[in-house]
């Protein structure tokens, strides 16, 4: 089994066959950069001192010519030939809350949410810890590479995803296609947006499309904590039209206990909707208004989604360390 020297501070670890640099940092309970674990979004990038590394991907987005010039390599992406020395900082904020791990899954059940979002339940083998808004790796057979997706429920032997059907796409084509006995690998948890129970901030949670994945399960998992008690939460979910609407049904027993709203981008002509219209940044700004500084900010959806939300975020004063997301798109 190859061992990793990271020669910015002389630690090292090993990595399992197959398994690539970032994820066999984490295991070893480092704190290595990273983000969306899938090639894109470059925070996982190291140079390498010696030895030999391979990329899962061939071409991966979060790679620049001039990384590769200098012989930097995606943590995420590189699986290692042998031996090899790396040097990347490590950060305390990317310690996992929970070892991530492989595991056999098995799909217990599949019920739609909206017209192309279901919510898949997988019993996993051997109970698996995560913590509420994190996700994982699942590797479909048949289909080249690991995708991510968010768990939806809180830790135990079943991990529910709600997922959104990829048009052509072949990890999602097999899982709405798969039928309950079918099983995979799944591998995590992974992620750093997940709930902070220790802050004493109100909660606002803002879920784009597929998004609302890891939304819900931190609404799951304040309640379970009780933070309703003392701090509002609530719950923004945005899509285009009103075949895509959800209904607060989707928050389970924290229905109640967690406000919800739910608002159209493009309603259709005709439509019967008499919510809030536009995008989901600009709706929650205007319900927020100056509330909205003051809580912390979970949220999760499509990239463009998630650039305007910060640009709301930045320009409602709200400090960086009250955004919680992560970039996997
Ligand atoms: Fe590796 Fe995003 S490119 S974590």
């Amino acid at each position: 089994m190859p061992t990793i020297t990271n020669t910015r501070d002389d630690t090292r670890f090993l990595c399992e066959p197959g398994d690539t640099v970032l994820r066999a940092a984490l295991r070893a309970g480092i704190g290595m950069p990273y983000s969306c674990n899938t090639g894109s979004c470059g925070n996982c990038r190291f140079d390498l001192v010696e030895g030999e590394v391979s990329h899962l991907r061939d071409d991966p987005p979060g790679l620049s010519e001039k990384d590769r010039a200098k012989n930097r390599w995606l943590g995420c992406q590189a699986v290692p030939g042998g031996d090899c020395q790396v040097k990347f900082r490590t950060m305390d904020q990317y310690v996992p809350p929970v070892t991530p791990a492989r595991r056999g899954a098995e799909l217990q059940s599949v019920e739609p949410i909206t017209r192309d979002i279901s919510e898949f339940a997988f019993r996993v083998d051997g109970a698996g810890a995560f913590s509420p808004g994190q996700y994982a790796l699942l590797t479909v057979p048949g289909v080249e590479g690991a995708r991510a997706y968010s768990m939806s429920n809180l830790a135990g032997d079943t991990w529910r995803f709600m997922i959104k059907r990829a048009p052509g796409g072949a990890a999602t084509g097999w899982l709405f296609d798969a039928a309950p006995g079918a099983t995979l690998e799944i591998d995590g948890p992974f992620g750093t947006a997940f709930l902070r129970e220790d802050s004493d901030r109100d909660i606002v949670l803002l879920a784009g499309g597929s998004g609302l994945s890891p939304m819900v399960s931190i609404a799951l998992g304040a309640v379970a904590a009780g933070l309703h008690d003392n701090r509002k939460i609530h719950l923004f979910y945005g899509c285009r039209e009103t075949a895509d609407l959800c209904t607060p049904d989707v928050l389970g027993p924290a229905q109640g206990k967690v406000g919800f709203t739910a608002a159209l981008s493009d309603p259709e002509d005709g439509a019967d909707w008499e919510g809030p219209t536009g995008f989901l940044h600009d709706v929650v700004r205007d319900q927020m208004g100056e509330a909205l500084k003051d809580c912390d900010l979970y949220f999760a959806g499509p990239a463009v989604m998630s650039a305007a939300v910060q640009q709301m975020a930045h320009e409602a004063g709200m400090p960086m360390d009250r955004l919680f997301f992560d970039e996997f798109y």
